[in-house]
């Protein structure tokens, strides 16, 4: 089996962060969105795998991710000329893929229980496609799955009006060469995109076994500024305190860690925190699902449930729900309750 990773989206719902880099490589717990999918794919066993890129983006992804060995993967990169879909990003990669099964994974998903149990299950009863499904509030942003009493996939519909159930697809799918007819078969969608959902739809409706389960743990698009702080939520819960730099006069409750270089004095923290390298962090409150980069310097600002990406700078602000882009900066006085900001990459606010 191989795997394709899509990071050719272009994040129109991340903009404006998402103007000045691909949004898969927005950090979530400090670490880009889309080195969790990687992990997951190793994990896996699946070993091979190709970054189906956009034009524009593709350079940077590949200078994050190089040639795999990082991820223990062999890593190479196709080209998607044109953003026509999901669909037609995995058939653009086919003459890659060739004769082997594959697993497709878009690469601003994230996974908690990872995939690795799924592959096994693939490989053992060789069906034409495994899809994962998750229990969502707000089903109509999904490809939904209508499922039988037998557990058995009945329909699916991309994105509808009204969907029959609160089963998303998510974004993470094994398929044998079956796929690649039932990709040449598909029309653009009214959004104008080659959908996996029809694509799945057309397996179904030529009588060939589509299996599905239930993720285990969560399942997270981070499509959107809220997704994404949540899946930073979600990746903090489980964070192993870890102290490489310096930390005087601060109080600390719950699970923090600190990148070497970085410096935190009189603050304090109430965890899960983590901070990058080289980052200085003074007279400052942290409150939980706080996520700030390398090279970033706040002082005497409140910060709950925000993500700082590198090199970005605060001064008193209060800040909640927010997402600023590298090297931002906030300065002077800010309102005095705590306000959701997303900035663009250099934005520059100066309060009061
Ligand atoms: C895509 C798929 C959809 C799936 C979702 C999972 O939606 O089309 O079926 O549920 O990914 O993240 P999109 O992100 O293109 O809106």
């Amino acid at each position: 089996m191989k795997g394709v990773v899509l990071a050719a989206g272009s994040g129109t719902r991340m903009r404006p962060i998402a103007y000045s880099m691909a949004k898969q490589l927005i950090p979530v717990a400090n670490k880009p969105i889309l080195f969790y999918a990687l992990d997951d794919v190793f994990a896996s066993g699946v070993s091979e795998v190709a970054i189906v890129v956009a034009p524009d983006t593709g350079d940077e992804i590949r200078r994050a991710v190089g040639d795999g060995s990082q991820f223990g993967l062999d890593v190479d990169y196709v080209v998607q000329p044109e953003p026509l879909g999901i669909a037609h990003a995995l058939g653009v990669a086919g003459p890659w893929v060739g004769d082997d099964d594959v697993l497709l994974y878009l690469g601003d998903n994230m996974l908690k229980g990872g995939v690795g149990s799924t592959v096994a299950a693939f490989r053992q009863l060789r069906p034409s496609c495994h899809i994962l499904l998750s229990r969502v509030e707000n089903p109509q942003r999904f490809g939904v799955a209508t499922v039988g009493a037998d557990g058995r996939v009945v329909e699916l519909v991309e994105k509808p009006e009204h969907p029959a159930s609160d089963l998303a697809l998510a974004g993470i799918y094994l398929f044998d060469p079956s796929i690649w007819p039932a990709i040449e078969s598909l029309q653009p969608s009214g959004r104008g995109e080659y959908e996996i959902t029809d694509a799945i739809q057309w397996l179904l409706d030529s009588g060939r076994e589509v299996h599905a389960s239930e993720v285990s743990g969560w399942w997270k698009d981070t499509g959107t500024k809220e997704d994404l702080l949540d899946a930073n939520d979600l990746v903090l819960e489980a964070l192993v305190s870890e102290i490489a730099g310096e930390i005087t006069a601060t109080t600390v409750t719950g699970a923090l860690a600190v990148g070497a270089g970085t410096e935190l004095r009189g603050c304090e923290v109430r965890g899960p925190v983590v901070v990058g390298r080289s980052s200085v962090v003074t007279d400052s409150v942290l409150g939980p699902g706080t996520a700030i980069g390398d090279d970033c310097v706040v002082t005497g600002a409140e910060l709950t449930r925000s993500v700082l990406l590198d090199g970005v700078q605060v001064e008193t602000w209060k800040l909640r729900n927010s997402l600023l882009g590298r090297h931002v900066s906030l300065r002077g006085r800010g309102p005095d309750t705590a306000v959701p900001l997303m900035l663009g990459e250099r934005s520059e606010v100066v309060g009061a």
